[in-house]
């Protein structure tokens, strides 16, 4: 019988299975998925330039691996904070190279300094600030841990860089009594390396409006000339956290090893991030903790590897700098990290003319036309008429390109051109195609 009016109808049936709003609302990070479409594509024979994942090309070094295979047969679960001993170089690590107030038992190891920073996040009040551009992960990250965002805007001519009163600007948008900053130098996507004078300055805000200052120093190895790695923690001590890892400076991305370091002042945290942990992900796998343990060690063969991977970054990094502003491009001239945050506004009206208006489109219509693989400004936080894209400089072959620097060191600007020129020819291969595409679309 027809249900009668005013009575409820046959209840549809609710979806199955049930997914809540925060999980519908994840996306796969745009990282991973152009990852994968590179692969996909490269599977098909297509002609692919991958300029899109950001992944350490290097070997990790042999003795790094040997204590992987010598460690192969521990199966023992280790406690959950980390193994002592591993605990202990990782601190001794941080002191000596970037001298941090570092002691083992503020210092906490996770698989990944992704999943650490995630975890500091579901702890901490606040609101998240955020620089735009920031690296894609920490803002989808924010939303499933429930907090509520407040962006930067950095301006592009200044290359991006956040300062004091983009921060102090920030601070009044934020509706929280204690904030949150995730500070990333060397910066994934720009490139960029914040001063001394720039650290201080934002220090001083973030005191002054109660922030606490993450550090995230993933890139810390990767600094291009004789520069060192300044952090802020230097500047606000007591109220900063700095998280580090084997991915970037030592290429061991696939161990998923990551560091995070409290200050005194905050160590509290400790036995909430130690417990969340326990619920989650137990212990880092252990024959991957004793392998860290030998890496942050920083014995002679590591040093050279890791010392040798940043001047490689810092030469392809130039390389393409100079070539993307040759171009025609704004670009920043990186200084750290292993990427670059081209835009192409100087052709702004050639691209409206044929319908892209968009950095989506713009990533869209390059993968098409030309087999080069970019991710567009706006998964990391900025307007997507700035049709700004994120470049990663590493489609080579680390191990060959190691072996070649090994045997020849350029000495020169102009050679180290032509040493990547002739190391890495897909970075030269996408450089020419880009070219091409903007000399194309400037025919219309
Ligand atoms: C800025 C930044 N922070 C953190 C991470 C995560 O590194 P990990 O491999 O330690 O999780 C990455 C990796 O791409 C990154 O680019």
């Amino acid at each position: 019988m027809p249900a009668a009016s005013g009575q409820a109808g046959p209840a549809t049936p609710a979806p199955f299975p049930q997914v809540r709003a925060v999980a519908r609302k994840a996306a796969h990070s745009p990282t991973l998925s152009i990852h994968e479409r590179v692969a996909s594509r490269r599977a098909r024979g297509l002609d692919t330039v991958h300029f899109g994942f950001g992944q350490s090309p290097f070997p990790v070094p042999e003795s790094v691996q040997e204590a992987l295979r010598a460690h192969s047969g521990d199966n023992h679960y280790l406690p959950t904070q980390g193994l002592p001993a591993l605990r202990e170089r990782a601190a001794r690590y941080l002191r000596q190279r970037f001298r941090h107030d570092a002691h083992a038992d503020r210092v906490l190891i996770g698989p990944g300094s992704k999943e650490l920073l995630y975890h500091l996040l579901l702890v901490l009040e606040g609101d998240l600030i955020l620089p735009a551009p920031s690296w894609v992960s920490y803002a989808p990250q924010a939303s499933l841990a429930g907090k509520r965002l407040v962006w930067v805007r950095t301006d592009p001519d200044r290359g991006w860089r956040l300062d004091a009163e983009g921060l102090e600007d920030a601070c009044a948008r934020s509706r929280s009594r204690q904030k949150i900053l995730i500070l990333n130098s060397p910066c994934n996507p720009t490139g960029s390396v914040l001063s001394t004078d720039e650290l201080r300055d934002i220090a001083t805000v973030a005191r002054r409006h109660n922030v606490i200052v993450v550090a995230d120093e993933i890139y810390a190895e990767i600094v291009f000339g004789r520069r060192r790695c300044a952090s802020i923690a230097r500047f606000c001590p007591e109220r900063c956290v700095v998280t580090n890892g084997l991915s970037k400076g030592f290429s061991a991305g696939g161990y998923r090893l990551g560091v995070m370091l409290l200050p005194p002042d905050m160590a509290d945290l400790m036995p909430h991030l130690v417990s969340i942990a326990s619920e989650t992900y137990s212990c880092v796998a252990a024959p991957v903790q004793h392998a860290a343990c030998v890496a942050f060690a920083m014995g002679d063969e590591v040093q050279r590897a890791v010392r040798d991977a940043a001047a490689v970054h810092s030469m392809t990094g130039e390389f393409l700098w100079r070539a993307f502003t040759q171009a025609g491009l704004r670009c920043a001239r990186p200084q750290g990290a292993f990427y670059l945050f081209p835009d192409f506004s100087p052709w702004r009206t050639h691209l409206f003319r044929r319908g892209i208006r968009a950095d989506e489109s713009l990533c869209a219509d390059l993968l098409e036309r030309t087999g080069v693989a970019v991710l567009p400004g706006r998964a990391f936080g900025v307007s997507a008429a700035e049709l700004a894209v994120r470049v990663a400089t590493v489609d080579y072959d680390g191990a060959v390109v190691l072996a070649g620097l090994r045997q020849h060191r350029p000495g020169t600007p102009a050679a180290r051109r032509a040493f990547v020129h002739h190391h890495a020819p897909r970075l030269t291969d996408g450089v020419a195609r880009m070219r091409e595409y903007i000399a194309r679309i400037c025919q219309r």
